[in-house]
C-alpha cells in the first residue's frame, strides 16, 4: 500500500516512521509512506500557505491552492494503470466521521491512500467540497493539528496488511477485532509478588482455556465497554453469556462488580 501524507510539519513523522513494526512494513515493501510538505507548492517569497479568513474570526485558514497543487503533483505520479477513481482523499479534522477499527479495516483493502493534515483554524471549505473524498476524525477532542491523527490512522491500517504482523501477533484476535475487548493476557512468572496466573490458563485444557477466554470478553466488555455489546453480532453462546451476566440476581456471584479497571 502507498500512503502519501500532506503535512506542514514532515519532520513529525521522523521517529515513527523508522522505529519498530511501520519501519519494517517499509522496509519490507509493504508499505510505502511519503511526506509532502505543502509549503513546497507555494509560489510566493513567503512561502504562504495561511490566509486570514473572509470577514473575520479567530486564527488562520489553509489556502487552498497549495493543497490541491500538491494532491495534483502526486496523481501525476501515478501510472495510468494503477489510477482509480475512487482513490481516497482523506482530510484529518475533528468534524470528520469517527475513526473504528472498522474504518481501519475498509481502508487496509485500498492501494493507495491521500492523507491531508488540517492546521490552523480549518481548512479553506473549497478543499472539503471539491477535493476531499473523506473526514476523519480520531476522536472527540481537539489537536492542534492532523499530524497525531494521520500517524493514528497510518498505524492503524498498515498493520493489517498482509504480512506486517507476520505471525507475532493475529489481528483478529485483539481488542475491537471483532466488536468487542479482548481477554486478559498473561506470561511468565507464574506467581509475581503473590500474584498468581489464573489456573485455568496451565491447565492446558484447550476447550476450558477457549471458554474462559470468551467469557472474559464478554466480562470486560460489559464493565468496561457496554455500548460496544449492542453493536456487534454475539454468536449465541456470548447472547447467553450478556444474559446470564446482566440478568441473574447473584451478579455478585459472578464477580461482576469487583472486577477492577487498572
Ligand atoms: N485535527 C485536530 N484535532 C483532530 C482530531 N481529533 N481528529 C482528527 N484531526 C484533528
Amino acid at each position: 500500500m502507498r500512503i502519501d501524507i500532506l503535512t506542514l510539519f514532515p519532520k513529525m513523522f521522523e521517529t515513527p516512521f523508522s522505529v519498530g513494526i511501520l519501519k519494517r512494513a517499509i522496509d519490507r515493501n509493504l508499505a510505502s509512506l511519503n511526506l509532502h510538505n505543502i509549503r513546497d507548492h507555494t509560489h510566493d517569497k513567503h512561502r504562504t500557505v495561511d490566509d486570514y479568513p473572509y470577514s473575520g474570526g479567530p486564527g488562520m485558514v489553509l489556502k487552498p491552492e497549495p493543497i490541491f497543487e500538491t494532491v495534483e503533483s502526486i496523481k501525476s505520479e501515478i501510472l495510468p494503470e494503477d489510477e482509480t477513481d475512487d482513490l481516497p482523499i482523506i482530510l484529518l479534522t475533528p468534524q470528520g466521521r469517527l475513526f473504528s477499527q472498522q474504518i481501519t479495516r475498509e481502508l487496509s483493502n485500498y492501494d493507495h491512500l491521500i492523507l491531508i493534515c488540517g492546521h490552523y483554524e480549518g481548512v479553506d471549505e473549497r478543499v472539503r467540497e471539491h477535493l476531499v473524498t473523506d473526514e476523519i476524525s480520531i476522536g472527540d477532542y481537539v489537536l492542534t493539528g492532523g499530524e497525531l491523527p494521520a500517524m493514528v490512522v497510518t498505524d492503524a491500517v498498515v498493520r493489517l496488511l498482509p504480512g506486517v504482523l507476520g505471525s507475532e501477533a493475529s489481528p483478529q484476535e485483539e481488542s475491537h477485532a471483532n466488536g468487542l475487548l479482548e481477554y486478559p493476557q498473561y506470561t511468565r512468572p507464574e506467581v509475581f509478588r503473590g500474584w498468581f496466573v489464573p489456573q485455568v490458563l496451565l491447565s492446558g485444557n484447550h476447550a476450558q482455556i477457549t471458554q474462559w477466554r470468551q467469557e472474559q470478553v464478554i466480562r470486560r466488555t460489559l464493565k468496561r465497554r457496554p455500548d460496544l455489546l449492542d453493536r456487534t453480532n454475539l454468536d449465541p453462546a456470548e447472547r447467553q453469556l450478556v444474559e446470564r451476566l446482566t440478568s441473574s440476581p447473584k451478579k455478585s456471584k459472578l464477580n461482576l462488580d469487583k472486577e477492577s479497571i487498572k
